[in-house]
């Protein structure tokens, strides 16, 4: 009876006769509510989407026999999206995302499947769709072959993509081996010595990844307005235009022929190229060449800084790869603070690397042990590699953080290094305490902000005199709050975000709840995402009362979590209990004709334990049912029933609205014909 009150507004009465039917349908549909979700009529079209991989995934289908085409008819049925699963879909496209053949399984009716990336593949179909409704140039442009997939663009590597993230780790480790080992030889000579085929295999893997790095940066999708350009020539020139290119190119740079340049200046003019190249080889191997005038000799057995791989410096110029990384990480990973203080401790790290590596090399040039300040090599343990640099390593630290004596230099050049050193100390320092200390906050201040915010209620309670009791009620709520990860401020942190993530976010947060209320089962996807975009989560204590029988309401609510029941007046009898996916408060808001208690509450509902309930205001309400008149049906129906069985509802009263709104549906029909004639 309830239900024809639904068309109080003429353009509303077809809608809601198709609705009748189509729910009509759905309801006759044989499905499990075990299995799936119960769901609003699909249309056709509807099916044909949710079936689609199976139909276009073989031609051969028209060969199937009766048997097959009923276990397909099954499948279909098993398919077919709930609602919210449609909600989620509807959301997508609305955010921009085109509906993939894995939409299903990505919304676990079929089991886990990879999640596409929705947003660039809908920028790359935009880019296709773009230039074929714009009619701009194809040329440089990327076409798709139908379907909306992308399976004729020429191959295009998709930054955002987890290959993109594992090549990153590849070329990162290469760098941080250049950056470490290219000085820590160039002084060491003794590491340099150590094992110089390894050192040979490892530089020129590095130098192969360097190359394939580069193929992959002429090959890095970019966006321009926003859409992806994946055209290859387009990609290369962008790259081969960039300053990057120049930077990646100085990197790889056969500096290593110097070798044999360096060979011949260390051997003299008069040796010949056999010898050159004989030489060469010593150097590879280590093998110490005699004579030599110049500091680049090969460093063999005797002390020679710094060694020749110090001309495979430029492999350092890689090094916006690793920041890149960095970026790349801090952005994928859940512990952003956590990489913030590996990255800082990393820099700081090398930063001491290279300055031990200066001051080796300084007190090679000064003359090992010929002051206190220098690095003394003599003496069996002095002169190991391993004493060299941990020696070297200590004394950098020592210097850089300010945080210990060293000894006192004594040339001109020693005291101008330390000076350096002193100044980039202060810097490095100032920048370990800072960073560090505001990750720490960071990662604390959720907890922070919480207790401030109990410390003000506590505060207040006592400057106020609160009884102990209520007090201990209201820490107890806090309790619960933070045991129960409450505390967020969901309105905050996602205010942030677009409506439409926002609502796919909180619908996926909020699944379980959701997928209980038999409401939003029923209703339409949109007002799903409507709906879920207004609700706001509050938590009741246990013996809360939510509402009170006679109160204005101004609210309906869904319980989230625990257990409420709605009591008579004397506050222990119980008419009904309230659990996950109950709905009430809706019978005063909805302001049902004949409802004898008016906008006021029907009864009382009190809260058993402590419960999670989501509320959503009057306003928003009606806002929401003014496009969806299917959903204010049901929700009519239900408090029309609820009224019914307390004896508040005025049946001639609700006869008399419905009459009325018969005769406006005439009215509206009637007008629709005259004006038909009249055209
Ligand atoms: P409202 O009158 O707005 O506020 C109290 C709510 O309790 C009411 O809406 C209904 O949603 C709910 N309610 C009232 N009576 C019952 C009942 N007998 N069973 C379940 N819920 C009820």
């Amino acid at each position: 009876m309830c239900s024809s009150l639904m068309a109080t507004q003429g353009d509303e009465i077809p809608a809601v006769e198709a609705a009748a039917k189509s729910s009509e349908q759905s309801n006759a549909s044989p499905r499990s509510s075990h299995s799936a979700p119960p769901t609003t009529a699909v249309s056709a079209e509807e099916e044909q989407d949710a079936v689609a991989p199976s139909s276009n995934a073989n031609a051969s289908t028209t060969r199937l026999n009766s048997h097959q085409q009923d276990g397909e008819a099954q499948e279909k049925l098993q398919r077919k999206p709930s609602v919210l699963q449609k909600a989620g879909r509807w959301v997508r496209s609305r955010l921009g995302r085109p509906l993939a053949d894995g939409d299903l399984e990505a919304d676990g009716v079929n089991g886990p499947a990879e999640d596409p990336d929705y947003f660039l593949e809908k920028l790359a179909l935009g880019a296709s769709t773009q230039a074929m409704e714009g009619g701009v140039t194809s040329r440089g442009r990327c076409h798709c072959c139908g379907g909306g997939r992308v399976s004729c663009c020429p191959p295009a590597i998709d930054p955002s993509k987890p290959f993109h993230y594992q090549w990153l780790i590849v070329v990162t480790i290469a760098v941080l081996y250049n950056m470490v080992f290219v000085v820590g030889r160039a002084v060491f000579w003794e590491l340099d010595n150590a094992t110089p085929y390894l050192w040979f295999a490892l530089d020129y893997l590095c130098d192969a990844i360097y190359l394939a790095d580069m193929v992959v940066h002429a090959h890095e999708g970019y966006l321009e307005q926003g859409l992806m350009v994946r055209d290859t020539r387009l990609l290369r020139k962008n790259y081969f235009q960039s300053f990057r290119f120049k930077m990646d190119t100085v990197s790889v740079l056969p500096t290593d022929l110097l070798y044999v340049v360096l060979l011949r200046s260390a051997v003299g003019p008069s040796s010949g190229d056999a010898a050159a190249a004989s030489n060469s080889s010593d150097l590879l191997s280590g093998n110490q060449v005699a004579g030599s005038p110049t500091p680049f000799r090969p460093c063999g057995a005797g002390p020679h800084v710094p060694c020749p791989v110090i001309v495979r410096i430029n492999r350092l110029m890689r090094i916006p790869r690793l920041l890149e990384f960095f970026d790349r990480t801090e952005t994928r990973t859940s512990y952003p603070n956590v990489c913030r203080i590996l990255k800082v401790v990393l820099f700081i790290l090398l930063i001491i690397h290279w300055n031990a590596c200066i001051y080796f090399a300084i007190s090679y040039a000064v003359g090992f042990g010929t002051d206190h300040w220098v690095y003394n090599i003599t003496g069996a343990r002095n002169s190991s590699l391993s004493r060299q640099y941990i020696y070297s390593f200590y004394w950098s630290t020592l210097t850089l953080t300010t945080i210990g004596e060293t000894p006192q230099p004594e040339t001109d050049a020693e005291y101008l290094f330390v000076v350096i050193d002193f100044l980039a100390g202060v810097l490095i320092f100032a920048t370990i305490v800072g960073n560090i200390g505001s990750m720490i906050t960071n990662m604390n201040a959720a907890r922070v902000e919480f207790q401030n915010r109990m410390d003000g209620i506590k505060q207040y309670m006592a400057f106020r005199r609160v009884s102990p009791v209520l007090a201990s009620r209201v820490i107890r709520w806090f309790d619960y709050l933070w045991a129960n990860k409450q505390a967020l401020d969901e309105g905050r942190v996602l205010s942030a975000l677009p409506d439409p993530l926002k609502a796919e976010l909180a619908i996926h947060v909020h699944l379980d709840a959701l997928r209980r209320v038999r409401l939003f089962q029923d209703c339409e996807p949109g007002l799903l995402v409507e709906l879920v975009l207004r609700l706001t989560l509050q938590v009741f204590s246990p013996g809360d009362y939510v509402c009170r029988k006679g109160d204005v309401g101004k609210e309906m609510y869904i319980v989230k979590r625990g257990r409420l029941i709605v009591v008579a007046d004397d506050g222990r009898t119980a008419f009904a209990t309230l659990g996950a996916g109950s709905v009430f408060g809706e019978v005063s808001i909805l302001n049902i004709p004949g409802n004898r208690t008016g906008n006021r509450r029907t009864a009382n509902v009190r809260s058993v334990g402590y419960s999670d309930v989501f509320c959503l205001a009057k306003a928003d309400l009606w806002r929401a049912l003014e496009d969806y008149p299917e959903a204010r049906r049901s929700l009519l129906e239900r408090g029309c029933q609820l009224l019914r069985k307390d004896g508040l509802l005025d049946e001639d009263e609700l006869k008399k609205a419905e009459a009325e709104n018969e005769s406006i549906k005439d009215k509206v029909k009637r007008l629709g014909q005259y004006i038909f004639i009249l055209s």
